[in-house]
Order: structure tokens, then C-alpha cells, then sequence
């Protein structure tokens, strides 16, 4: 399917690794100009290099999406480089582990919020000030089933994710008419977790929270997903880059689960 995103200039935060990094590249593949932006300098180049490969124009910036000043400084780099963002994916997020809530430090509930949804609020004020003046514009914003199922050792996690859902609908409201849409992607449990040795040492340590190995852990996961696998970056690229393009022109303020079926609403 032609999905008419040659040219396009794409930003995707957290573009440095993992489904930032596989979607950038997607973008790339399919011919759009990308600017990411993360806080390891090192894995931003490595994405742009791959992605100037395939004949695009890319720039990385070095940019923590909880602090306002590097966030509006680079959005403005991204204007002054491209003219303009037709697109911007609002990927990057952290994890704040697991624990109960008498556990729960206030620290770990401002790093969440701080990050999901408010690092991806302002990227979106900023990214709207260019979008706006051109009547037309897409943001996407990668959620997790946790905003809608919620679990129960993940709360500041979850309840984050819960209000970039609720953000994106009410941003789709207001911007509707001026051209620009925005949806949310719902991951899943995602099989890249099982390439991530951090990612791995932190599963592993839920699992054991719960008396279980990480295969067992896994396993029970899968137990509820009707596809009975994990889901692939790649699916989540596939999903973003469709929201992206004008095949989803009537599609605005949804969160679309992208989760092998584990969560039905
Ligand atoms: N993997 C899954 O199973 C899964 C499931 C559901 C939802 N998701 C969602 O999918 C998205 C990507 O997940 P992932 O598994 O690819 O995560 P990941 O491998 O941990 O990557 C997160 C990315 O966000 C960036 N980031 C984190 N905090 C940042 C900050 N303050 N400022 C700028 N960049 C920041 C990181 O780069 P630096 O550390 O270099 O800043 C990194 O590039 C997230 O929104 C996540 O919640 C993932």
C-alpha cells in the first residue's frame, strides 16, 4: 500500500533505540526526513547514520523531553533544518519498576508524569506552532495496555499512560478542524523485551516479585493474548506509519491496541 510519506518530516522522541528506533527507520524506509531525539547522543547517531543510508536527511538532538528549554530548542532546530514538522511520534518513556504502593516514592511518580504525558505535551505544543499555520499535521503517541488495564505493581507507569490517552483525545478535539489529527498506539508486550539485557533484569525481577522464572513469567503473559506470541516493533511501526499517512484520514483522537488481541476495548 502507497502510503505517501515520502518527504515527510518525521520527529520520533526516543528515536535512539528499540520501537522508536524501528519506527524512525520505517519512516525512513519509506523515503520521510527524520529528526530524533533522545538523551544518549550515541545511540541517536547510530539511528540517523542507518537512516541516511536509505537517501533521507536526518538530525539527532540530544534532548531530555522532561526539561521545556531542550524541548523548544529543538523542535526549533527542527524547523530551522526542515522548514517544518508534518509529523511527530511521541515515543520516549521510562519505566519506574515495580512495586506496591506503600512502596511508591513521590520521586517516581513526578519521573513518570514528567515524562508521559508531560514531556510529550510539550512536544506537542511545540510541534503544533508548525503544524498549525499549515493546516495540517499528525501525532501519534505511543501508549501502553497498562493505561487501560492498569496493573497493579506498575502504577506510575500505568496511570501516566492512562493520561496521554486521555490527552490525546482531548487534543484531537481542539485541533480537528485546524487539519491535525492524533491517535494513540496501544502496545503490547513487546518481544524486544527479551532482547534488552535491562530489560530482561527488570522482568526478571517482576517475575520473581511474583515467586515465578522470567520463562514462567512470560508464559502466564501469553496465557491472555489470543495471537499467543509477544508483538513485534515492526507491527508497531507498521500501525504508526498507516496512522501517519492520509489512508487514515478519518481516524482522530482513537487509541488503537496494537496487542495481539490481549485487550479488547
Ligand atoms: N517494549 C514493550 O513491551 C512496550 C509495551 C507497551 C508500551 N511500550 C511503549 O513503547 C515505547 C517504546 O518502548 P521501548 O520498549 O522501545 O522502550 P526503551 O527501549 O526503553 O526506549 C525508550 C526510549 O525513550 C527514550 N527516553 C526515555 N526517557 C526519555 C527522556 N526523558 N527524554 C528523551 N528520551 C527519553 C530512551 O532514550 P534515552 O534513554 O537515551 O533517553 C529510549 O530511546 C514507550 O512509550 C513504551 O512505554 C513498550
Amino acid at each position: 500500500m502507497e502510503l505517501g510519506l515520502k518527504g515527510k518530516v518525521v520527529v520520533v522522541t526516543g528515536g535512539g533505540r528499540g520501537i522508536g528506533k524501528t519506527i524512525a527507520l520505517e519512516f525512513a524506509k519509506e523515503g520521510s526526513h527524520i529528526a530524533v531525539c533522545g538523551r544518549t547522543p550515541e545511540t541517536l547517531e547510530a539511528t540517523a547514520k542507518e537512516a541516511t543510508t536509505m537517501g533521507v536527511r536526518t538530525l539527532a538532538v540530544r534532548t531530555d523531553i522532561t526539561k521545556e528549554a531542550e524541548v523548544v530548542s529543538f523542535m526549533e532546530r527542527v524547523v530551522t533544518e526542515f522548514g517544518h514538522v508534518d509529523i511527530l511520534v511521541n515515543n520516549a518513556a521510562g519505566s519506574e519498576g515495580t512495586m506496591p504502593i506503600e512502596s511508591v516514592a513521590v520521586e517516581k511518580w513526578t519521573s513518570a508524569f514528567a515524562t508521559t504525558p508531560l514531556g510529550a505535551v510539550l512536544c506537542c505544543r511545540e510541534a503544533v506552532k508548525s503544524m498549525l499555520p499549515r493546516k495540517e499535521g499528525v501525532i501519534i503517541n505511543i501508549s501502553s495496555i497498562r493505561g487501560k488495564i492498569g496493573h497493579p505493581q506498575m502504577l506510575p507507569y500505568a496511570s501516566a499512560k492512562a493520561g496521554l490517552e486521555s490527552f490525546t483525545r482531548s487534543l484531537a478535539q481542539g485541533l480537528g478542524r485546524s487539519g491535525i489529527r492524533v491517535n494513540a498506539v496501544v502496545v503490547g508486550a513487546v518481544s524486544n523485551q527479551q532482547e534488552d539485557p535491562k530489560i530482561i533484569q527488570r522482568l526478571t525481577a517482576r517475575a520473581a516479585l511474583q515467586g515465578k522464572t522470567l520463562d514462567q513469567y512470560i508464559q502466564e503473559k501469553l496465557r491472555d493474548v489470543p495471537i499467543g506470541r509477544l508483538v513485534e516493533s515492526q507491527e508497531v511501526a507498521d500501525l504508526t506509519l498507516f496512522l501517519a499517512s492520509a489512508r487514515s484520514g478519518a481516524i482522530t483522537g482513537q487509541s488503537i491496541n496494537c496487542d495481539g488481541g490481549r485487550v479488547q476495548w
